[in-house]
């Protein structure tokens, strides 16, 4: 249980209050002419197990020391430390599940003690990596056949939330270590459209398909297992299923039940949450993709961030630096969303996977002390890809009446310098550009010394002064993408630290699931329903006539 129960009572937060109130001339681009130091100041770089390195530039934000030190102060009146300890220590912080919050024991590959109950999880995680190792090598070696003899060629994971938003988004990102003649799949709606369209160019012989799911009781993965599985028996046997058919999981139980043998199940403990499973056995096909040398290279990026996050005192911490920003902002200048755009068409999934991850951990409205909150927690997070956002959405960025804080992230080697790398290059001018124009922006007197006259002035000027953080890798590997991911979920851990929330529950998901039940049983026949409100029971029988 927190010491306090909500942040606005911490003397911090009432200090950074009253200097957001004495601060509304605060301009970002005079700080750096007043501190010519500020972009070392403010810029902090990471460096990873493979000493690349990752450049985090803070300084555009709109902070300066009394604002950061502050922040600082108020990270440590909600004890984020202590929480953050008891999250490395297997501690059961997830106080509405009563569980330990422990997706960083994944990564552990230095293989140091991390208990939770008093047993050490280090062998237990290390078991079932190499488990994964083996069949991944198997099946990427052409020694795991199908049950005809063909080799695997395509690989079908059935998941959803965090049993589908990591693997894809992290196969897309690191398609360039993936294998010629290897292809996964991921099918997560329960459309059938999903399936059906991705099942129309299979072949039953040569597909392999991953059950992901931590429950294995959702609803939209065991329907779409089992009509793949209905699928796959339109040519082959219900013996042929072991060699077509596994499952990751923690539960052994439903995985028998579905008909797949516990042998080619690949285990995890409810000590993961889904939206931070990507490291765990719901990895696997990352791991069958690139390989599992480049996977746990993954691992090892995450594992130095935590490092980093564990051991950096706060006012170098790059996560810490990056979760009070985004309070500072969320509570204080009362900004509503984050953007996060990739100048990479490899991450293109990343800000999807970061909604997850964001949101559904730190959407509440209830402090850990049961009362509900008199502050805005979770920001909207929202984001794509670069520079193709420019051209759609970028306009309200730069001149709409909301304030966007806004994370950019290039590496400066591309996996294809085409064109003797002018892509890259132009690629490049737009990240720096845009995170240029946001701040300097362009005042009334130099659109009129560009010629622009009368009414028009006005629409031609750029406020500047809107917060970026540019993140600059060298390059996305397995280990900066791991180190970037890790980043992240340090950033929502520190805010929702700061929130005193529970950022590892999601109850919120519950209730659509539950009334979608209810529902969906009213759908089996053609007679009207009145049992709902008004508008749901008109477009019920509406879609009745329409559909049955
Ligand atoms: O409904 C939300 C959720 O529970 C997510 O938290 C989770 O990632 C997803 O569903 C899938 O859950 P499972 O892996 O148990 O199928």
């Amino acid at each position: 249980m927190s010491d306090f129960k909500l942040s606005t009572e911490l003397p911090s937060w009432k200090k950074l209050q009253s200097i957001f109130e004495s601060i509304d001339q605060f301009n970002v681009l005079e700080e750096f002419t007043k501190d010519p130091q500020r972009f070392e100041k403010y810029s902090k770089t990471f460096k990873n197990f493979d000493d690349s390195e990752i450049l985090f530039d803070f300084s555009k934000n709109l902070i300066n020391d009394e604002i950061k030190q502050s922040l600082l102060s108020l990270a440590k009146e909600a004890n984020i430390e202590k929480l953050r300890d008891e999250m490395f220590n297997g501690d059961k912080i997830n106080s509405t599940e009563g569980r330990a919050v422990y997706h960083v024991a994944l990564r552990n590959r230095s293989m140091k003690p991390m208990l939770v109950d008093g047993k050490d999880t280090a062998k237990e995680v290390d078991d079932v990596l190499q488990h994964m190792k083996e069949f991944s090598n198997q099946v990427r070696s052409g020694e795991w056949k199908g049950y005809t003899g063909e080799k695997i060629t395509d690989v079908v994971n059935i998941g959803i939330g965090g049993s589908d938003l990591g693997p894809v988004m992290v196969t897309e990102a690191l398609k360039k270590y993936s294998q010629p003649g290897l292809n996964v799949h991921f099918v997560s709606n329960i459309d059938g459209t999903h399936l059906a369209e991705i099942l129309k160019d299979l072949n039953v012989e040569s597909t392999l398909f991953l059950i992901a799911s931590k429950t294995f009781t959702t609803a939209e993965t065991i329907t779409n297992a089992n009509s793949a599985k209905d699928w796959f028996l339109t040519k082959a046997s219900e013996k042929d299923i072991a060699k077509h058919f596994a499952a990751l999981s923690t539960n052994a139980e439903e995985v028998s039940k579905f008909g797949i043998d516990t042998k080619n199940m690949f285990g995890f403990e409810n000590w993961v949450g889904g939206r931070y499973s990507v490291w765990s056995a719901i990895g696997l096909s990352v791991a069958i993709y690139i390989g599992f040398e480049n996977f746990e290279n993954f691992l090892k990026g995450a594992e130095a961030v935590d490092k980093h996050f564990t051991e950096t005192k706060l006012e170098d911490n790059i996560p810490v630096l990056g979760g009070l920003l985004s309070v500072w902002y969320n509570n204080f200048y009362k900004a509503q969303t984050h953007l996060v755009a990739p100048f990479d068409q490899y991450l293109h999934r990343f800000p999807a996977y970061l909604q997850q991850l964001s949101m559904e951990s730190n959407g509440k409205s209830v402090s850990r002390a049961n009362v509900f909150t008199n502050y805005e927690t979770g920001t909207i997070l929202f984001g794509e890809p670069a520079t193709n956002a420019q051209h759609s959405f970028f306009q309200l960025v730069h001149q709409g009446t909301k304030l966007i804080p806004a994370d950019f992230i290039l590496a400066a080697q591309s996996h294809n310098p085409i064109a003797n790398n002018l892509h890259q290059k132009m690629l490049a001018s737009n990240f720096f550009a845009q995170s240029e124009a946001l701040m300097v922006g362009k005042n009334e007197d130099k659109v009129k010394s560009e010629g622009a006259t009368g009414g028009l002035v006005p629409h031609k000027v750029f406020s500047g002064n809107r917060p970026t953080t540019s993140i600059l890798a060298q390059k996305i590997t397995p280990a900066t993408l791991g180190a970037l991911i890790a980043y992240y979920e340090h950033v929502t851990f520190v805010e929702g630290a700061v929130w005193n929330i529970n950022s590892f529950d999601q109850w919120g998901v519950e209730l659509g699931k539950v009334l979608a039940k209810v529902i969906g049983k009213e759908l089996d026949d053609k007679s009207s329903v009145e049992t709902h409100d008004p508008s749901t029971n008109g477009l019920i029988n509406q879609f009745k006539k329409w559909s049955l």
